[in-house]
């Protein structure tokens, strides 16, 4: 039997072999929109619970490989996690997202930040994804994430999630000084966090940087791309085969420069059209996306054309099929199947359709 002892097909790709079809995952495929996540949040109401109890969430990932079958198993967990090994405390509050109650905006504050000790601050980590290996085997690939060193920072500057991130645009633009400060220690700690995670079990890390997409791209170069290659150059030393990719929301006047962040796979999000992602990027580029995940709320035929259209458009190599962004609450649960089924025939698909 082929495939068992094989790597799985996301790994492959993520490396860069050409294969027949794209691997096929999606970003936030456990959660809200599955039954089976949401009839377990009514027993575990705090988030906190739900992704640190390893039992939990191990349970909380494997709800979608059960259903679903996709190439990539992801860690439940959020990019805040960390934060409190560092010595920032925060919750996640429902429907809102990270809640930091006593927001960095001071030297002392940033001098006060302790090296991030992974072992001791996030042993679960460790047991989830060692926990999701054994589970999944040669079947799928298990990806653990990290969140950016800006969008990182502009949850622990601004105290939650922003519309205008003005409290730290004020901190770049009036002491640049002390954000940089922040954001070197926050790099670093996200080094050490990437690579406890492959060490657990992590075969392929994505890097969030959610928020870089608010930066004028002058700034994306002062604030972002720096750190964010400070995190891959730092994994890279020690675990240089682990593939690494980036994401960016609302990136489409940044692509180049991600390139730059010496990431192995970009994310690309739906306001750029994969073609042209394809070529601004060049041919050897590995991209993953990009489909706008309200597509998920058309018809079969509606979603299986764009699923085929994006396949296509990527140059059907050295892409990973997924959606430009997490998949959205309300999403029919057969929707989400179907992404999966068509992704996983995209070879006899694309023959027939061509
Ligand atoms: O893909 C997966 O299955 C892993 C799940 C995952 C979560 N957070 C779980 C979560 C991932 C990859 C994240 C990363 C994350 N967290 C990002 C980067 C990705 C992105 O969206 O750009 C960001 C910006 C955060 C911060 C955050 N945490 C937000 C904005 C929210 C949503 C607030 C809301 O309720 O809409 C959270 C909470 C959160 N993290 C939820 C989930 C499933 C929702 C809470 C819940 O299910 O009750």
């Amino acid at each position: 039997m082929t495939g068992t002892t094989q790597a799985p097909y996301l790994l492959r790709a993520a490396r860069g072999e050409v294969l027949d079809r794209p691997p096929v995952w999606m970003m936030r495929q456990a959660g809200r929109y599955m039954k089976a996540y949401r009839d377990l949040r009514e027993k575990y109401p705090s988030f906190r619970d739900r992704s640190e109890i390893p039992e939990v969430a191990i349970e909380i990932s494997l709800q979608p490989w059960r259903a679903f079958q996709p190439d990539g198993v992801i860690l439940f967990s959020d990019i805040v996690t960390p934060l409190p090994g560092l010595g920032i405390e925060m919750d996640i509050a429902e429907g809102k997202g990270p809640i930091i109650a006593d927001p960095i905006r001071t030297e002392a504050q940033v001098e006060q930040l302790r090296p991030l000790e992974p072992e001791v601050a996030l042993p679960f980590i460790k047991t989830i994804l060692q926990a999701l290996r054994a589970e999944v085997g040669n079947q799928s690939t298990v990806l653990g994430f990290v969140g950016a060193p800006w969008t990182l920072a502009a949850y622990a500057v601004e105290g939650k999630g922003s519309k205008t991130y003005s409290i730290i645009k004020h901190m770049a633009f009036s002491n640049p000084s002390l954000l940089h400060q922040l954001l070197t220690k926050l790099a670093d700690a996200i080094a050490v966090y990437a690579r406890y995670q492959i060490d657990s079990g992590a075969q392929v890390v994505q890097m969030f940087d959610s928020w870089a997409g608010q930066l004028s791209p002058q700034d994306y170069e002062t604030f972002a791309l720096p750190y964010q290659q400070r995190v891959f150059r730092q994994i890279k030393e020690t675990h240089p085969d682990t593939p690494l990719i980036l994401l960016v929301s609302d990136s489409a006047g940044l692509l180049e420069r991600m390139a730059k962040s010496g990431a192995d796979i970009l994310t690309i999000d739906w306001t750029v059209d994969m073609a042209d992602a394809r070529t601004r990027l060049g041919k050897e580029m590995i991209v993953q996306g990009n489909l706008d995940p309200g597509v998920l709320f058309g018809s079969k035929e509606f979603i299986r054309d764009r699923i085929l259209d994006t396949i296509r458009k990527a140059g059907n190599k050295k892409h990973i099929l997924n959606l430009g962004h997490g998949i959205l609450p309300n999403t029919p649960e057969e929707n989400a199947a179907f992404f999966f089924e068509i992704g996983k025939q995209a070879d006899q698909l694309l023959a027939v359709h061509a």
